[in-house]
């Protein structure tokens, strides 16, 4: 049953990773700005969550890592079908949530998979209980 719902997830392109709600996150002139308190979803080591809207050019996966750092990326796989990505759990990758699994490292590049490209990754810092992802 799992392995039949994890096929459908692929075709359909649906991540694990969730959109952290509008109202919890704010752009400050080139800057998203998360307070950590408001996305308990990146509280963890290989949590993370992605921002759309407010007039981002793509989404952005904002992920963080198993050294206690946040990193942040493009959400967009770099093949055609332009799925969003997951990281995976202990294997510091991202995966790219259609059925052909493109992965990348964490510094967005491509390791395998079809996708053609590497990932935009973008500065991350934390200020005052906020993660800013320099956009
Ligand atoms: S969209 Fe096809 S591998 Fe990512």
């Amino acid at each position: 049953m799992g392995k039949i719902t994890d096929f459908f997830k692929a075709v359909l392109g649906i991540c694990e990773t969730q959109e952290l709600r509008p109202d919890m996150w704010r752009l400050e002139g080139n800057s998203a700005r998360i307070q950590i308190e408001q996305a308990p979803e990146l509280a963890a080591a290989d949590g993370a969550i992605y921002l759309k809207g407010k007039g981002l050019k793509y989404p952005v996966l904002v992920v963080h890592t198993k050294d206690n750092g946040y990193l942040a990326f493009t959400n967009r796989c770099t093949h055609m079908g332009h799925r969003k990505l997951d990281p995976v759990a202990g294997e510091a990758i991202l995966r790219c949530c259609s059925v052909n699994h493109s992965t990348y490292d964490l510094q967005g590049k491509r390791l395998s998979g079809p996708a053609k490209g590497d990932l935009e990754i973008y500065d991350v810092e934390v200020i005052n209980d906020e993660v800013v992802v320099k956009l």
